[in-house]
């Protein structure tokens, strides 16, 4: 692995690996065993977008393993006064041992990685949040002992968390169904992955329909109606996602005792009911914690000795 652009670039093999390694640094931290595999290591962050958790949780990742974060936002590059991708990606290889992005076009992103000679981690894109969905996969393993074979329901918007949870769910042996209206399906990349997994033996499932998403799953999962860069499109949204909401129906549809993801932020009354997702807390803000283990195995896999 050079970069962690997209769970698609990742084998299975990889994905497993990177959550072994993220348990470990997970349990490290707990018992305060030092673990600064990242010693005199650099990191710069760009953020085109806002964040609170890929931030906070990479900076404080690399200062646990004994590295540096840099804070790089839009507003003080020299990017946003034009300045190509290409030759920021050369100079800040020439200063860095890693660049974390968060933009918008998830070719910006593969244009920065061709480019670098140093790993590139998305930190978010429209089509993927890779980062994310390795904690999600963290967490539903930690609650499951096991991913192959539970069904992951996920409803809402066809967006970078669906694309990434179809990639990544189906890669980990687990059954995927997706309910998300017809004008806001997931990429046509994503899908056709997906029939090729089917193809093979996977199972997976793309319906308009909520109730048959969630019916026996093991772990249902939403996301905003209106992610950053959409705010334009609200009022439509809000038209359109009505009735794709985690509430009590939907939880009584799934499995019994079945977990709730939500990669945050939540807006209750909206995708998902204030009262599961209060019920569901302890579950989500566990999944926000394994950002910061998830990408700590992500750095070290990356900028650290130990490849994999
Ligand atoms: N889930 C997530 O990426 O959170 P932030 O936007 O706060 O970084």
């Amino acid at each position: 692995m050079k970069h962690l652009l997209k769970l698609l670039d990742c084998s299975s093999e990889e994905i497993v690996n990177l959550l072994d390694m993220a348990d470990q640094l997970k349990y490290e931290n707990k018992h305060n065993i030092p673990h600064r595999h990242l010693e005199g290591k650099s990191l710069g962050l760009i953020f085109e977008k806002l964040s609170t958790r890929t931030r906070v949780s990479f900076e404080t990742g690399m200062y646990q393993l004994g590295g540096r974060a840099m804070f790089l936002s839009r507003r003080d590059m020299q990017t946003h006064r034009g300045e190509p991708m290409e030759d920021t990606a050369r100079t800040l290889s020439r200063y860095l041992d890693g660049i974390m992005l968060r933009t918008y076009e998830q070719e910006k992103l593969e244009r920065l990685a061709d480019c670098s000679s140093v790993p590139v981690i998305s930190g978010m894109t429209d089509f993927a949040h890779p980062c994310q969905v390795l904690a999600d996969l963290m967490t539903i393993r930690e609650t499951y002992a096991q991913l192959e074979g539970l069904k992951l329901c996920y409803i809402g918007d066809g967006d970078n968390m669906c694309n990434s949870l179809i990639v990544g769910g189906l890669k980990t042996g687990m059954e995927v169904a997706v309910a998300c209206p017809k004008a806001y399906r997931p990429h046509p990349m994503v899908l056709d992955f997906a029939e090729h997994q089917v193809a093979e033996g996977a199972k997976f499932l793309l319906t308009d329909d909520v109730m048959e998403a969630s019916k026996d799953a093991d772990v249902v999962i939403t996301d905003a109606w209106v992610s950053m860069g959409k705010e334009s499109e609200a009022e439509e949204r809000h038209i359109a996602f009505q009735g794709y909401q985690v509430n009590r129906d939907v939880m009584e549809n799934a499995k019994t005792g079945a977990m709730v993801q939500h990669c945050l932020p939540a807006y209750r009354g909206q995708e998902i009911t204030a009262e599961i997702f209060e019920e569901h807390a302890d579950e989500i803000f566990e999944e926000a914690e394994n950002r910061l283990h998830a990408q700590k195995a992500v750095l070290l896999a990356l900028l650290g000795k130990k490849k994999i």
